[in-house]
């Protein structure tokens, strides 16, 4: 079934429709974008904390000199702005003019408006597109057009995109490139789960995509303005619904997971070889991320220890009530709340907390829920640590309480979190794929399966978009 697919007009080209999603942390890079982009797609290369080359890796904290958050957050967005525009050089050198390159960033990163202005300022001829997702990108539209830049927001319903559109991309619809619908039951990475829906409810991607395609049409938005759908897209011959399809406008298909597994993917070996040994059901979706968004990644040791901790939490009250009636001590800091304070618990939760305390988490954590959750005294100084060595990389974090901007409410930490900057980190550069987020989509264990990839084998971006292009 080769070249089921056509070419159709993207970021002012015609290239295959098919897209190398964006990844962070450094995930997706000048090397693997420039691969894909050869080949005839779009490559994306992730300007969230892109590595610069000849420099060290950005390992965390230990390469930050400076000393205050507040400082260590700006170093850290000179050194966004230098590792984007030298992997758009990259991409831009290795694609040779063929396909297209995008920059993803995630909207709710630490000076998104920053590292974008400063990227394409540099380096704009050398970026097609720019992607953005991870939160209500109201400005993009803005900041890609003062670059003539085409900008595609990433969205998981209809409903997003028309708030979006409304507030902000109908006064510069010229340089709306596309809308990226992400299956929020199916993608890796961030996934954008509205309150409504109910993530053991996966709704199918067709009736979502045709929806917004409508929408996208009651507002005079050419059939030529591609989607790209993304999620849990494996074999192609299994969406061949939504190939030429009149119905559906242009589509092209965005792919995250698959190209994890590359020569030219940049991610650790360990994290290659990990692809292999997953199973169904061994990725799932879960609500630790400090971007307070669901994500979706391995249920690995890391997972599980965070799952644990979760687990070992109670309600309480700050002041006695009728049903909350027993004194507990907070005895450390834990976050926002004051050393010493006293809340209540429930009488049957007592024997609960001894229980806890009998197994070593002996520390009472408050968290923005009305709950204590109990940590051990390791557990409670890695939090501390982390939290001290905060860089600031999300514009708000619920985990150390960080807001970039000052007038933004603050709020209660919560020791539930984790401190992702460190974990992607973690994985990205050391292949700590047991202690650290190992995102994935969905199907990630189709690598175990594929008759592709049997005996370990890693194919060049060549062969696997060759081998899409075929339907499987
Ligand atoms: C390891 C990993 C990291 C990701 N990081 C980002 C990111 O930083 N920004 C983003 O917009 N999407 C990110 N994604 C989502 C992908 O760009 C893509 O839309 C998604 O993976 C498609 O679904 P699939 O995983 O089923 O192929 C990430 C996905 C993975 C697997
Ligand atoms: S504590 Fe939060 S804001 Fe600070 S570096 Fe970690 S994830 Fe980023």
């Amino acid at each position: 079934m080769d070249l089921i697919i056509k070419p159709i007009s993207i970021s002012g080209a015609e290239v295959l429709p098919l897209i190398e999603g964006g990844k962070g942390i450094a995930i997706s890079d000048g090397a693997s974008s420039g691969a894909w982009a050869a080949e005839g797609g779009v490559g994306t290369f992730s300007a969230v904390n892109p590595h610069v080359p000849g420099e060290e890796h950005l390992s965390f904290p230990s390469s930050y000199q400076s000393r205050t958050r507040v400082k260590r957050h700006a170093e850290m967005i000179e050194r966004a702005i230098a590792g984007g525009i030298a992997q758009a050089k990259i991409a831009y050198e290795t694609a040779c003019g063929r396909g297209r390159i995008h920059m993803n960033v995630l909207w709710e990163m630490g000076g998104v408006d920053a590292v974008l202005n400063g990227i394409l300022s540099k380096v704009q001829h050398m970026i097609h597109g720019v992607t953005c997702g991870a939160g209500m990108p109201f400005r993009l539209a803005d900041i890609c057009a003062r670059y003539g830049i085409k900008y595609y927001p990433i969205v998981s319903s209809a409903r997003a995109f028309n708030i979006l559109w409304k507030r902000a991309y109908s006064r510069v619809s010229d340089w709306l490139g596309g809308v990226v619908y992400e299956d929020p039951w199916l993608a890796g990475g961030h996934n954008g789960l509205s309150t409504n829906e109910n993530e053991n409810a996966p709704e199918p991607p067709a009736p979502r995509v045709q929806n917004l395609r409508d929408l996208m049409r009651s507002y005079g938005i050419s059939d030529l303005v591609p989607i790209f759908i993304a999620g849990g897209i494996w074999h192609l011959s299994e969406w061949e619904q939504f190939i030429g399809n009149p119905d559906l406008g242009a589509v092209a298909f965005q792919f995250g997971t698959r190209p994890l597994l590359t020569v030219e993917s940049p991610i650790p070996i360990a994290w290659k070889k990990a692809l292999f040994s997953l199973k169904k059901g061994d990725v799932s979706l879960n609500r630790f991320s400090p971007t307070g968004f669901p994500s979706s990644a391995v249920n690995n040791a890391f997972l599980q220890k965070l799952h644990a901790r979760s687990v070992r939490q109670v309600s309480c009250e700050t002041l006695v009530t009728s049903t909350h009636t027993e004194p507990l001590l907070i005895s450390r800091a834990g976050g926002a709340t004051v050393a010493g304070q006293q809340v209540f618990i429930k009488k049957a939760d007592m024997e609960v907390v001894a229980r806890f305390e009998a197994e070593g988490f002996t520390v009472p954590m408050l968290t923005p829920s009305r709950t204590v959750v109990f940590v051990s005294l390791d557990e409670l100084a890695d939090i501390e640590e982390e939290r001290t060595q905060c860089v600031g990389c999300l514009s708000a974090c619920n985990f150390s309480g960080w807001r970039q901007d000052e007038s933004m409410p603050a709020h209660q930490l919560d020791p539930r979190s984790f401190c992702i900057q460190k974990s992607l980190q973690q994985i990205a550069i050391n292949g700590d794929v047991d202690n650290a987020l190992m995102f994935c989509g969905h199907q990630g264990y189709r690598f175990a399966e594929d008759p592709f990839y049997e005996g370990g084998y890693i194919p060049t971006v060549k062969e696997l978009v060759a081998r899409i292009r075929t339907g499987m």
